[in-house]
């Protein structure tokens, strides 16, 4: 049985008195109890090690937005993995669409993030997902099957544990415009299928697959209940504490 896992990616958003506020918040809406799910706040780089301190004695993991592919150098402005270990992060997102598709990011420089981050133990989630043209010539499956095949080149099925997968279509990121419960399970159940073609049937039924897109917390529910949705990662609706509240608890009714 896969755990459920909830991440919030805060995006650039939220200075460290912002996020502190937010927390307290957070905590007075999750009062009620927290449900049996993984719960991970993906803040800034800047607000990582305020973060971390803040959230001790609960449940939250802490997870970060990005992370280079070297462990130091000569990479002005970049983060490394050590420096994320340093601040007990545990997750890390790879290859968001926004990464992909603002900053240049390729299908190469995912796959040697995945392997730093596989190699260092830090729980990759990595991103893929197909742009609105895509999704209208129906391209869909084939965007996907090249983003995932070129991510897992050359990595070792023994290291694939704690990889966890995101499908975020990118015509439903911040449009308001979600995938629905049904397209998002047509694709994940597609992406298992996939990874065990590629490696094995144990391995690709261990990975837990996230949707992202215009998640909220009155359509969590009916993401959550499909079959091969095992988590969701969410943007503007958890910079609410109430919202991101709203979609944790959305664990506890669901299959
Ligand atoms: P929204 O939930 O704002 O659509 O963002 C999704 C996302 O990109 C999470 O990584």
């Amino acid at each position: 049985m896969r755990k459920k896992l909830i991440v919030a990616n805060w995006k650039m958003n939220f200075t460290v008195p912002e996020a502190l506020k937010y927390l307290a918040a957070f905590r007075r809406e999750m009062q009620v109890g927290y449900p049996e799910c993984e719960i991970v706040i993906c803040p800034p780089f800047t607000t990582l090690f305020a973060f971390d301190e803040a959230i001790e004695g609960t449940p939250l993991k802490l997870g970060a937005q990005n992370m280079h592919w070297e462990e130091t150098g000569a990479f002005t402005g970049e983060i490394s993995p050590q420096f994320l270990k340093d601040l007990n992060v545990n997750y890390v997102l790879l290859g968001h669409s926004e990464r992909r598709h603002i900053f240049g990011e390729t299908d190469i420089m995912v796959n040697k993030k995945l392997s730093m981050a596989l190699q260092q133990k830090l729980n990759p989630i990595v991103c893929v997902g197909e742009t609105d043209a895509e999704h209208k010539e129906g391209k869909t499956f084939e965007v996907v099957e090249r983003q995932i095949k070129k991510a897992l080149d050359g990595q070792m099925r023994s290291d694939l544990e704690n990889l966890s997968w995101a499908y975020e279509p990118v015509w439903a990121i911040g449009t308001g415009k979600n995938a629905t419960p049904e397209q998002a399970q047509e694709v994940s159940q597609w992406m298992r299928r996939l990874i065990a073609k590629i490696f094995d049937t144990p391995t690709s039924e261990k990975m837990r697959i996230l949707y992202g897109g215009s998640v909220s917390d009155e359509k969590a529910r009916g993401f959550l209940d499909q079959p091969d949705i095992d988590g969701l990662l969410v943007g503007g609706a958890s910079l609410d504490p109430k919202k991101f509240a709203g979609i944790i608890l959305a664990t506890e009714t669901t299959q």
